[in-house]
């Protein structure tokens, strides 16, 4: 039987946020941002292990209790790029090829156990493995020069790219190790493989916190208990 792993790579500094703490580490609901995109695996009862990969040099991990976690590892082996951080933790984890992989942001801290579940459900059998996305809903613009639009992009089967990525530990790795650290998300280097990962849908609550207004969103969903 294959086993299910979590694999959160956590070794950002989040520049876009423009915090003066890797945005990971930012307080939502009075936990870490990572504290709570761990709670959605390690509560879920079809999760094996909770791999979470942070930078040699992350000076915050320590100052928090993660005690609460029984199925929770840690690596100081995050990478110069999300491949490479993803990569170094696949190698560090006790898995088989055929078990099954969830990569999942640590800035997605909303992920409710409705979508984990549906990912689950929808996966399990697939002979590829897929994503959680969520169909594009805003016209695209292409920006040109002096901030004016050079081009509309059509949105017809345009869809933003969520976490969890689930695919077969042996996949996953052949696919990131013949990537390199060019990819931004695990399903492109699977695609680079000539497979085609499935598109399960999600929604806008699973939200990734990029900019600081993110964060009173993120803040607003987790007091909700979504
Ligand atoms: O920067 P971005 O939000 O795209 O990062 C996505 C995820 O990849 C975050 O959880 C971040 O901590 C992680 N990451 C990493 N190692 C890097 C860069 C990003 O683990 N070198």
């Amino acid at each position: 039987m294959s086993r299910y792993f979590a694999l959160l790579p956590a070794a950002g500094v989040g520049a876009r946020m423009g915090a003066d703490q890797p945005k990971q580490y930012l307080e939502l609901q009075g936990h870490p941002m990572l504290w709570h995109a761990i709670r959605a695996f390690d509560a879920h009862p079809a999760i094996s292990a909770v791999q979470v990969v942070i930078s040699p040099e992350d000076g915050w991990w320590d100052a928090y209790d993660w005690s609460g976690f029984c199925r929770l590892r840690v690596a100081r082996a995050g990478g110069a790029s999300r491949a490479a951080s993803v990569l170094n933790g696949l190698s560090v984890m006790d898995a088989e090829a055929e078990d099954w992989v969830l990569v999942h942001d640590a800035a997605r801290p909303c992920l409710s156990r409705a979508l984990l579940d549906k990912l689950l459900d929808e996966l399990s059998a697939d002979p590829v493995g897929g994503i959680l996305a969520a169909p594009v809903a805003d016209t695209l613009k292409r920006a040109g020069e002096g901030g004016r639009i050079q081009e509309t992009v059509s949105r017809e089967r345009l869809w933003g790219a969520q976490t969890p990525q689930m695919f077969r530990y042996g996949v996953l790795r052949s696919a990131l190790e013949r990537a390199g650290s060019g990819v931004t998300d695990e399903a492109s280097a699977v695609e680079a493989l000539g497979m085609s990962p499935r598109l399960v849908e999600s929604d806008r609550t699973n939200l990734k916190v990029t900019f600081p207004d993110d964060l009173a969103l993120a803040d607003w969903l987790l007091s909700r208990g979504s």
